[in-house]
């Protein structure tokens, strides 16, 4: 049976409540707006087969090894990877893990909150029929008027920052695990919904090759690694999110069928994502490769043009508002688990001392649409020549740190813990399934990290 320590923060009240919380922590930006961006930038199919592959060799397994170190850990990821280390005789330094993936998690939110931001502002723009009949042309503007505006995208910002906090302090089980349980399933309605419509957008055939024909020849070194990125980033891994959430899932719980279904609904999302958006990028003669503001540049043609657009438009983005909500929370609930751990502070407070960083940190992400739009800290590297501080700061947590973490974490649970301990947690016995399992998070995982990594370095 699992380790006998128990969580300060409390417990999901279920395997399922887990579920839905990994699921919400999983299912946000990163499959509906991130990417379908990056697919785009990308060149389509190699693409997304790489990622695809990346979830089912890479994410499943480093998955089940974050929630495995959690439950064992019961702690915030910092204090867990100090008491495994400890317990299984291993260097002390592996707590910087956990200060690591706790780094990530504040720079990922900085952004994160500003686009989540725009999301909102989309919520007003849909309703109240600003898109009705509209061309892409002018579709294109307001995107772009809105984005111009530092003020506006500050605001929509703090209001984000604000919403994330609230949920925080109050602790992540309760109000999070029913509204996730009603929300999920409205996502997958209108994403149906949507791909209904792009089905008769008369770009559908195209959009479909798009995504799913590979050619090889569009993919560099630097676009796999990008796959292998957001194989973690959107599976919310290599940064103690899903570690922070393990230590609270009960005991019993089966950790390979709960990571299982985690990562499928995630996969579901993105794949749906993708086929409601690139046939309407096609059919209106759109450039796939656009980059961050791609969904807020097609989705709003579908609604200016469908029945009821106004209000699916705002229900869609109501919903992504929420998908986004339920993931920043698990970004930011590491450094608050520690704060009230070490540092002795009520939630509340840890909650609004983590969130004013973030707050801050995201002034960064602001500016970089705007007023420093020209500013290319990195333009003397080729692949950084038009990198803004946004994209460099995309760049450094989702491709770099992310799963540079996941490499430690497969690391240490399958390297420094002792098989024992793991068949113990997993739970799965000792038959074929954890000997996959284990071999993968002891050799193919690191193996593919490290290459991704070298090739891509060989090219900048
Ligand atoms: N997985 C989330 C998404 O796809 C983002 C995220 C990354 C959340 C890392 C937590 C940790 O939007």
């Amino acid at each position: 049976m699992a380790s006998e320590r128990e969580s300060i923060h409390g417990q999901w009240s279920s395997r399922l409540a887990f579920i839905l919380a990994a699921t919400g922590s999983a299912v946000g930006l990163g499959n509906i707006w991130k990417f379908p961006y990056i697919a785009g930038e990308n060149g389509g199919g190699a693409f997304v087969l790489i990622y695809l592959v990346c979830i089912a060799v890479i994410g499943i397994p480093i998955m089940m090894a974050e929630v495995l170190l959690g439950r064992r850990g019961r702690q915030s990821p910092i204090n867990t990877m100090r008491t495994l280390a400890a317990e299984e005789h291993a260097n002390r330094h592996w707590k910087w893990l956990g200060w690591a993936g706790m780094l990530a998690g504040f720079l990922i939110l900085s952004y994160y909150s500003v686009i989540a931001g725009w999301a909102l502002a989309y919520v007003f723009r849909t309703g109240s029929g600003l898109f009705t009949g509209l061309t892409a042309d002018g579709v294109q503007t307001i995107f772009t008027n809105m984005v111009n505006d530092p003020e506006r995208l500050l605001a929509w910002h703090t209001i984000f920052m604000v919403m994330t906090m609230t949920v925080v302090a109050r602790g992540v089980s309760g109000g999070l695990e029913k509204a996730v349980k009603l929300l999920m399933p409205a996502l997958f309605v209108l994403l149906f919904v949507l791909v209904g419509y792009a089905w008769n957008s008369g770009g559908f055939y195209q959009g479909v090759s798009f995504l799913f024909q590979p050619d090889f020849s569009k993919i560099t070194a630097n676009g796999i690694l990008i796959a292998m990125g957001h194989a973690f980033f959107t599976l919310s891994l290599g940064m103690g999110a899903i570690m922070v959430y393990g230590s609270y899932l009960p005991g019993t719980a089966s950790i390979a069928k709960t990571c299982i279904a985690v990562s499928l609904m995630d996969t579901l999302v993105a794949l749906l994502a993708g086929l409601a958006i690139f046939p309407i990028v096609f059919a209106n003669g759109l450039e796939p490769g656009v980059g961050p503001g791609l969904i807020f540049q097609t989705l709003p043609i579908a609604f200016g043009h469908m029945d009821y657009g106004a209000f699916f438009g705002m229900l869609f983005f109501v919903l992504l508002v929420f998908a986004a909500w339920s993931s920043s929370i698990s970004l930011i609930e590491p450094a608050v688990a520690w704060l009230v751990e070490n540092r002795g502070m009520t939630r509340i407070f840890a909650s609004v001392v983590a969130g004013l960083t973030t707050w801050l940190f995201g002034l960064l992400t602001v500016l970089s649409f705007n007023l420093w739009s020209e500013l290319k800290l990195l333009s003397g590297i080729g692949i950084f020549r038009d990198s803004t501080i946004f994209d460099l700061l995309d760049y450094l947590t989702a491709n770099i740190m992310l799963p540079l973490g996941g490499l430690l974490i497969a690391v240490f649970a399958a390297w420094k813990m002792s098989r024992a301990a793991t068949v113990d947690e997993l739970a799965m016995g000792d038959g074929f399934f954890y000997k996959l399992w284990r071999f993968l998070v002891r050799y193919i995982t690191p193996v593919a990290v490290i290459i991704v990594f070298l090739k891509a370095v060989s090219v900048i």
